[in-house]
């Protein structure tokens, strides 16, 4: 539970609310790769309240834009890309990845205007199969995140990328709650026969513990094998500002997974699911859309959303409650998206009961809380300060001798690929 102010604190994300100032320290995904091309139609991204647009020029680089022309604000979404730039349809102000302005036909170039107007555009990077953007101050811009992953090679990397028509602190929330996957996800998960062979413990015992970047932590439960001598411990990573990465399969030709949430305002989320090969086997983007049913313009709307929603109870079928399904929703993420929408736009925290099971939802408000202080009395925020090595990051699962400590497991997994 939380104050309505500490709740405000932690949701907020729009124009100088301190979280969406915080969020901007930090290198965001902005769009896939694949939804930009050379000289193809412009993508409009909504993140922190902002309208921006990312398009990529005739020589295959990219740009991340405000969408607003600084002529008179029409939006550079409708603009031409052609010829290393985009140009406005309004008055035809042409623009490079950089911002600077190419053509300004309406205006006598003897001014010197061209030369002197810039629109304003962020750094980029391309990695993991996303265009990632910093948007905030230019001295301040960190070190981009290199999680493993992104080193790998392209076909073993795969995005799914789906929108919550609700704040980005309760979609995390449903990240890094290692209870709900025994009920929301039953029968879903195609590693839960295995896990289910593990342990049929349903109410793990949690342990949390700081880390410089933010926190992890072991959802430990009784093997079904050895319960006297050993445990099972599912660690998974909390990243501030908003990313986390539950334990990979047990299957070792499966992807792992790391669920990246960018506010697209205080009401809107858009996730970028990062799904990444644990051994070099191939991760096919489109077989896992489908699989996940998250598939653009068959399950996801326009906007990349899914087309259920709360109207029609996100395509709930009762028939099939009572027939084997558990939730009567279909796919994986549908599932998440309907617990999480359904609690509202803004959670109401002050209303909530916390259990054990809870921990790390409750170390993630305290992380969070802590990041955004320490960024508003003017100190660097977790993980930004270039000492945290990205590329270390892993989550992991296993059986353990019972007094072992859980973070061993995640020594043996740094050093299994
Ligand atoms: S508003 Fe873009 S060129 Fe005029
Ligand atoms: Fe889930």
């Amino acid at each position: 539970m939380l104050s309505q102010a500490e709740n405000e604190l932690l949701t907020r994300v729009e124009g100088n609310a301190p979280m969406g100032q915080m969020f901007r320290r930090y290198w965001l995904p902005m769009v896939l790769s694949e939804e930009i091309e050379p000289d193809g139609a412009p993508a409009a991204i909504r993140v922190l309240g902002q309208e921006l647009v990312a398009f990529r020029d005739t020589q295959g680089r990219v740009g991340v834009l405000n969408a607003g022309c600084p002529h008179r604000l029409s939006s550079l979404v409708l603009g031409r890309n052609e010829e290393c730039g985009i140009r406005c349809v309004y008055h035809g102000w042409k623009f490079d990845v950089d911002g600077n302005c190419m053509d300004m036909p309406t205006e006598p170039d003897d001014r010197g205007f061209k030369d002197r107007l810039k629109a304003v555009a962020y750094p980029t990077r391309e990695a993991g199969g996303m265009v990632w953007a910093y948007l905030g101050p230019r001295e301040l811009e960190p070190p981009f995140p290199a999680f493993p992953w992104t080193a790998y090679p392209s076909n073993q990397v795969g995005v799914a990328k789906s929108g919550y028509r609700s704040n980005y602190l309760q979609a995390i929330e449903g990240a890094i709650d290692s209870a709900h996957s025994w009920y929301l996800h039953s029968g879903s998960s195609r590693d839960w026969d295995k896990r289910f062979e593990v342990s049929s413990d349903a109410s793990p015992r949690l342990e949390a513990e700081d880390t410089p970047y933010g926190f992890r932590y072991a959802a430990i439960r009784v093997p079904n094998v050895d319960p006297e001598t050993t445990k099972y411990a599912r660690v998974t990573i909390f990243n501030v500002p908003s990313s986390s990465t539950i334990p990979p399969p047990l299957d070792p030709n499966l992807p792992a997974h790391t669920s990246i949430f960018v506010p697209m305002d205080d009401e809107n989320t858009m996730l970028f699911d990062v799904y990444h090969s644990q051994n070099g086997t191939p991760v096919d983007p489109l077989a896992l859309r489908r699989r996940l049913k998250v598939e653009p313009g068959v399950d996801l709307d326009e906007d990349g959303f899914f087309r259920g929603g709360r109207k029609n109870r996100w395509n709930q079928d009762r028939a099939a409650m009572k027939t084997g399904s558990y939730t009567g929703i279909a796919g994986f993420q549908n599932q998440d998206t309907a617990a999480v929408d359904s609690m509202g736009a803004i959670s109401d925290r002050t209303q909530e009961h916390l259990g054990q099971s809870d921990v790390a939802i409750i170390r993630m408000r305290r992380r969070m809380a802590e990041a955004v202080k320490m960024f508003q009395a003017g100190r660097t925020p977790p993980g930004l300060d270039g000492s945290t090595d990205y590329s270390s990051i892993r989550s992991a699962q296993g059986v353990i001798p019972k007094d072992m400590p859980w973070q061993r497991i995640l020594d043996l997994a740094t050093t299994s690929r």
